[in-house]
């Protein structure tokens, strides 16, 4: 019936009202930020328990904050929004996607436009004290001294989540129920391996949603939570629907 898998989730996207999107760092890979896992990965050049747990904070913020917090906020300076970003933001344009879950701590989901992020591992764009929890920009912050200090004297860390911390209980719920509630699940650029995002497509796919995959690599929902999987890079996949979506709704 359909030509393609790009025209099966294409015409899946028409039908939704109620998408949702779990996007992960692969997404943010055609914007020059390499993700965590894999080939060229960051937990490759550095052992995220070692430095992307909250124990190690604690124990030794200037080593985190020089080997894990400076590298990245360089990495983001320049950074700006791809095609796969900007697919979704169409997406929620054409009246298709309700909200975006991510994984990423980067901002670009927001600088292309898109309204409803839910940053379910935090951001980066902001610091956070770790006595007071006073959140503050990185511009209005010194940065004279590593780590940065808070007016009341305790260090500021980016307002990230890192190993060994939970996730914001109201993010989880609300990312369940909209998990639980919608007809469409993209799942972009993640390996689905770190919970409790890894478990929101689990929960489309059991209250009905079909759930459209975009990677260049086979995870552990394809083939079993996936209804679709189209293995290859986020920009040039999303920019291949909209432009089916796009022929479809002017009837061609
Ligand atoms: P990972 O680094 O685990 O996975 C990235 C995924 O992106 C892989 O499955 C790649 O195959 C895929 N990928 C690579 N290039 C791509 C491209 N151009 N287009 C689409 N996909 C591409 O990243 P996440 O799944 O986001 O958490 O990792 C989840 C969490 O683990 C992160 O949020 C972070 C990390 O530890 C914390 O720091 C708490």
């Amino acid at each position: 019936m359909y030509s393609s898998l790009i025209d099966q989730a294409a015409e899946a996207c028409v039908q939704a009202t109620k998408g949702v999107a779990l996007t992960g760092a692969g997404i943010s890979v055609e914007s020059g930020i390499p993700p965590f896992r894999g080939k060229g990965g960051l937990w490759e050049k550095i052992d995220p328990m070692k430095y992307a747990h909250i124990d190690m904070l604690v124990n030794n913020p200037v080593e985190v904050w020089e080997v894990l917090f400076l590298g990245i906020a360089e990495l983001l300076t320049t950074a700006v929004p791809n095609a796969g970003h900007l697919g979704l933001q169409r997406l929620e344009q054409m009246g298709i996607l309700q909200t975006i879950i991510t994984q990423n701590v980067d901002g670009l989901h927001q600088k292309a436009g898109s309204s409803d992020v839910i940053e379910f591992h935090g951001t980066h764009a902001m610091l956070r004290c770790m006595g007071c929890h006073v959140r503050s920009d990185w511009q209005s912050v010194s940065m004279d001294r590593i780590p940065p200090v808070c007016p009341c004297g305790a260090y500021l860390r980016p307002d990230v989540v890192m190993f060994g911390e939970p996730i914001d209980v109201g993010l989880l719920r609300r990312s369940q129920i909209l998990a639980a509630n919608c007809d469409v699940m993209l799942v972009i650029g993640t390996s689905a391996t770190v919970e409790p995002a890894a478990y929101l497509p689990l929960i489309a796919k059991d209250r009905g949603a079909f759930i459209i995959e975009i990677n260049p690599e086979p995870t552990p929902l394809t083939n079993r939570i996936s209804d679709i999987t189209l293995l290859g890079p986020a920009g040039e996949m999303m920019d291949r629907i909209v432009a089916a979506m796009d022929k479809r709704r002017a009837g061609a």
